[in-house]
């Protein structure tokens, strides 16, 4: 197999693909021969880089993914890949106590509700072909909790119970579905959270510094290629020694 165009003449969606991991993700893919289609938010469009196709489709709802799928679907006619990056931390730095109904209700709509609707709707065409690999990202916060960050720990936490239930459903069907937990990557999410939430986070890594996207592409490549064929339902670690199991 030629490393270098190993996906070439597959199709991939990745969610959240304007911005950070997905940018990264969505790059490393098109290198090896992909055809990227980014779901992201309208004000996201500018940053995508061209030749990647975007649309504009909010994860939360399911009108917007519906649509969004028939759109690829009618465009490329397969998908092979699906990469949900799409994400957001809400508030955080805060004691449960504080945390609003609404905050909470947001951070859950578009990281669990978004990977349970992006996956529901690229999963009957990949059946049907009988090939597929969708990959989740989750969190080490879903693992371990991280004070400070109610919303989004539960969040991650459920997107690793998802997997876990999607990976064994579609098992015999060709397509694998798991999830990758990294530590702290310096990315625009990142960059916005408190100075205190970040030290919290990084003084917990064993190797005493960030990931970097380039690793994150590394992995998640590998997760999405043909060559990982036997592991689903699974979470990845790419935590610098934080996560030993
Ligand atoms: N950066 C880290 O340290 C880190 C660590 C662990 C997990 N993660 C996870 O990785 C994913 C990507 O994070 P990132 O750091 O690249 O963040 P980012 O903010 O750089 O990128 C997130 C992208 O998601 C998009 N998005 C947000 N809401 C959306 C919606 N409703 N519909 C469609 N797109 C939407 C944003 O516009 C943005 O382009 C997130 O799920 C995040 O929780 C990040």
């Amino acid at each position: 197999m030629n490393q270098s165009l190993r996906f070439s003449g597959q199709s991939a969606i990745i969610t959240g693909g304007a911005s950070g991991l997905g940018a990264a993700i969505a790059a490393r893919l098109k290198k090896e021969g992909a055809d990227i289609t980014v779901f992201d938010v309208p004000a996201a469009a500018g940053a995508v880089a061209a030749p990647d196709h975007f649309i504009a489709v909010d994860v939360a709802d399911e009108a917007s993914v519906a649509a969004g799928v028939a759109e690829v679907l009618q465009r490329r006619g397969r998908i092979d890949i699906l990469i949900n990056c799409a994400g957001i931390t809400g508030k955080t730095d805060l004691k449960s106590h504080l945390v609003t109904v609404d905050d909470f209700d947001r951070v859950l709509a578009i990281n669990v509700r978004g990977s349970f609707l992006t996956s529901k709707h690229v999963l009957p065409a990949m059946v049907s072909r009988g090939y597929g690999r969708i990959l989740h990202i989750s969190s080490i916060a879903g693992k371990e909790g991280n004070a400070g960050m109610l919303a989004y720990s539960t969040s991650k936490a459920a997107v690793i119970g998802l997997t876990k239930v999607q990976g064994k459903e579609y098992a015999e069907s060709g397509i694998t579905i798991n999830a990758l937990a990294p530590a702290v990557v310096a990315t625009p999410m990142v960059a916005a959270l408190p100075a205190e939430q970040v030290r919290y986070m990084t003084d917990k890594i064993p190797m005493k510094r960030c990931g970097t996207l380039e690793e994150v592409a590394a992995m998640a490549a590998f997760i999405v290629s043909g060559e990982a064929s036997f592991t689903s339902g699974f979470t990845f670690d790419l935590t610098g020694g934080r996560a030993v199991y």
